[in-house]
């Protein structure tokens, strides 16, 4: 059995919002860092389009504010939205000071900004189509530099410990986490006067997505075990345009190739996006995802095409190099033929609820990035505005952190595992993971209806009975304690989404075709 390790500040997950948050509060204190995998893997790592800031001249706060608004579809918090929106752009000066190196336009002077769907302006600083990769790059390389951060790779947190779990009196606290250190397969223990929950999205929930091995959604299901309120997890956003190519493990192809004037053709090569809305191949990402799964529908067809080829070849390949190479490698030369897509899970736009600051209902509990809910999105996330909101969030949960950081980290019992013998049934494992993917993807996807949900449902308690029995009988293991937080996720995504009797932004159901007068957070505490 392992000693406690106790620090003022513990992180759990290494992507920007985990990692902004590391080095804010580094000054102040004792960092523990944890992260399950290698520190640079993340959804972060992987994001492409860019970071949605007003950044020039010919745009303002208001346009931001207004255009996230409206992709929401009447569900943003605009106090929320405002701040947010407000904050961006002397963040992102803060990037650049920490190395991160935006693309600029030719001849070395402005910031090359792109644009996506929904945007009304240019407003996306970029890096290539490697953007995320450029800021993870930075940040890791600036929390190197700092002796107080500390970080543990291939170090799974499974649980959070709080007081209620330990029976203490007084308000729910969080006190630390247990932690599966995945290379020597023992349980740590790791105390904390303040823990920040940044361990990202749940793509992995669904069969396709565009999202990493991490994706778990592990974050939501720790904090809903610990008491915390999740919000309008029934609001998964799907990308509309992964690469069809099975040997790919759904790769993406950013928006903003859009952006830069691609577009979307039926398998007759006749463009269809203005059928569906007035912005076309740049509406909002629910509805060109939306349009796309209606035309596969209609047609029967496996994909739709996305085509640049009528640009500057030399253009397509210098705006997008790293997707144009992956594109390449699978046969593709997307500046000569049009690329399948098909839309994939991408984004969870509910997760645990906090307000501006991070701030969850458990006290020295912070959490932000994709794990949180602070109602910018609304039912539907405004393209790059992710990045943007886990940047601005850990910022200010950095500041609440140091203010508010007073009880030093406590003795805490150690992990029990009583008699569990090691999984010798693996095969559960891996058939009850695939079923889970598989009937989201096929009950719980863009268009639902309640008689699918409730059968999923059906399915996921059946699943959830199965894996809690395997995991209190077994040892565990990265595998099983991933299974189980993705059972928990499907069943949060199921429970609002049957809660939810409209279609608003991305929850459709053909149920409630129509809207609710009053938009409302659909919102989950565990009994
Ligand atoms: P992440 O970056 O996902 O980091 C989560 C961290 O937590 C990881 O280090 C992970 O290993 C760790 N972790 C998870 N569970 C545990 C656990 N149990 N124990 C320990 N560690 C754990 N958004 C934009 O705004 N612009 C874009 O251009 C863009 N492009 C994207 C492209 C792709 C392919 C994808 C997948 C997403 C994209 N997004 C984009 C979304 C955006 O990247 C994410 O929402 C954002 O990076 C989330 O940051 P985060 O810090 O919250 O989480
Ligand atoms: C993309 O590059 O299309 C992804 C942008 C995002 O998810 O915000």
């Amino acid at each position: 059995m392992a000693d406690q390790r106790n620090f003022d500040y513990l992180v759990i997950g290494s992507g920007i919002a985990g990692l902004t948050f590391a080095l804010k509060v580094a000054k102040a204190g004792r960092v523990g860092l944890i992260t399950k995998k290698h520190r640079a893997e993340s959804n972060t790592n992987y994001a492409q389009g860019g970071i949605a800031a007003v950044m020039s001249a010919e745009d303002s706060l208001e346009l931001h504010v207004r255009d996230t608004l409206v992709a929401g579809a009447g569900l943003c918090h605009e106090d929320a939205v405002r701040t947010i929106v407000s904050e961006g752009p002397a963040l992102m000066r803060e990037l650049i000071e920490w190395g991160v190196k935006f693309s600029r336009r030719e001849g070395g002077g402005e910031y090359d900004l792109g644009r996506e769907g929904g945007h009304s302006k240019r407003r996306v600083l970029h890096a290539g189509d490697i953007t995320g990769r450029e800021i993870e790059r930075a940040l890791l390389e600036e929390a190197a530099r700092q002796p107080s951060i500390t970080v543990f790779e291939d170090m799974l947190a499974i649980d959070l410990i709080t007081s209620q779990k330990l029976g203490l009196p007084g308000r729910n606290r969080c006190l630390g986490c247990y932690a599966l250190d995945e290379k020597r397969s023992v349980v740590e223990t790791f105390g904390a006067s303040m823990t920040l929950l940044a361990t990202g999205g749940a793509g992995k929930v669904y069969l396709y997505t565009s999202n990493p091995d991490i994706a778990s959604g592990d974050g939501v299901a720790m904090a809903y075990r610990a008491g915390a309120s999740i919000a309008n997890m029934e609001f998964v956003q799907f990308h509309p345009t992964c690469l069809y190519e099975p040997r790919a493990k759904t790769f993406l192809i950013s928006e903003a190739v859009r952006g830069e004037g691609a577009v979307l053709r039926g398998p007759d090569g006749v463009p269809f996006m203005k059928r569906y809305h007035e912005m076309a191949d740049l509406a909002p990402r629910d509805i060109v995802a939306r349009a796309i799964d209606s035309e596969m529908k209609k047609t029967g067809a496996e994909y739709v095409t996305l085509d640049i080829t009528h640009k500057d070849p030399e253009f397509v390949r210098s705006r997008f190099p790293n997707i144009y190479a992956k594109c390449l490698e699978y046969g593709y030369d997307m500046t000569k033929q049009p690329l399948p897509v098909v839309p994939a899970a991408h984004y969870q736009c509910g997760g645990v609820v906090t307000d501006v600051d991070g701030r969850t209902e458990i006290a020295g509990l912070l959490a932000a990035g994709e794990v949180g809910h602070t109602g910018l999105h609304g039912a539907n996330r405004l393209a790059s505005n992710s990045l943007l909101e886990a940047l601005v969030v850990a910022h200010r949960a950095a500041d609440v952190a140091v203010r508010e950081s007073r009880e030093p980290a406590r003795a805490l019992p150690a992990w029990q595992s009583g008699n569990a013998a090691d999984p010798d049934e693996l095969v559960v494992v891996t058939h009850n993971w695939d079923e889970i993917r598989r009937l989201m993807w096929d009950y719980v996807g863009i268009v639902r209806t309640d008689k699918r949900l409730l059968r999923a449902r059906a399915r996921i308690q059946n699943l959830q009975r199965e894996i809690n029995q395997f995991y209190w009988d077994y040892k565990v293991t990265p595998d099983l304690i991933e299974l189980r937080n993705l059972a928990q996720v499907a069943e949060l995504i199921v429970e609002c989404a049957l809660q939810r009797k409209e279609s608003r932004g991305l929850h459709f159901t053909l149920d409630y075709p129509g809207l609710q007068p009053e938009p409302r957070d659909t919102i989950l505490r565990k009994a």
